[in-house]
């Protein structure tokens, strides 16, 4: 089955070049309706140009209520026919009045393993707080920040001379591989939420561990 899509960006807009890629690659079976960005000068903008898909910039600061701002995307994405909501670097907090109609149907990347690190800055907050495995996820959104059902999860080792940008960058390769395998899942159907739990049907478990520290445990440890 093929999905429609509308992205929605704020910024640089890799991940939504990694979707791009993907569907131009025949591995994400998704047909990428528009790309709605708040801010006119995201480079997201210009990679869905270069790609030929529609956009549109709705600006936030034209919208002093926010569900003004909500009904406003909401009414371009059906005008587009989309049906699933990927948010890829969308910065702002999306109200009920924007939820409620994609209902279980909009997901999000954030790049920490979430519950850890939510929020603004989550390659910051890991490399400032010296964690040793930092990553990225794909989940579903509701109406918390960052909390929603989650997909899937990419873990990548933190070192002690990371900085937010080392670190970041690290993540950032992960987040382009888990977002398009989350959107394929979803394009084939895969993809059912029970309670807090995604289960992804016909998954396996092999390469999944049994489990991977950072760093590497030593004999006799490791066994
Ligand atoms: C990514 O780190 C994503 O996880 C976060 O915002 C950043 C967007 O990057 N939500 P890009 O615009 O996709 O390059």
């Amino acid at each position: 089955m093929t999905i429609a899509l509308g992205v929605l960006v704020s910024g640089s807009g890799s991940n939504l070049q990694a979707v791009i890629d993907a569907v131009r690659a025949g591995n994400l079976d998704a047909d990428i309706r528009i790309v709605v960005s708040n801010r006119p000068e995201a480079r997201g903008l210009d990679r869905a140009r270069e790609a030929g898909i529609p956009t549109a910039c709705v600006r936030h600061a034209d919208f002093p209520v926010r569900e003004d701002f909500d009904r406003e995307v909401v009414r371009l994405l059906r005008e587009a026919g989309v049906e699933w909501v990927a948010l890829a670097g969308f910065m702002r907090i999306l109200t009920p009045e924007f939820l409620a109609p994609w209902a279980g149907r909009v997901v999000n990347i954030h790049p920490a393993l979430l519950p850890a690190c939510p929020g603004l800055h989550a390659q910051r907050q890991q490399a400032g707080h010296g964690v040793r495995l930092a990553g990225c996820t794909v989940h579903f959104v509701d109406e918390e920040m960052d909390h929603g059902p989650i997909i899937i999860q990419a873990a990548v080792p933190a070192f002690a001379d990371d900085d937010e940008a080392s670190l970041g960058a690290r993540i950032l390769e992960m987040e382009h591989r888990i977002y398009p395998q989350a959107l394929q899942w979803i394009a084939q159907g895969r993809v059912r939420v029970d309670g807090r739990q995604v289960v992804v049907d016909d998954v396996g478990r092999e390469g999944a561990g049994p489990f991977w520290t950072n760093p590497p445990l030593e004999p006799p440890f490791d066994r």
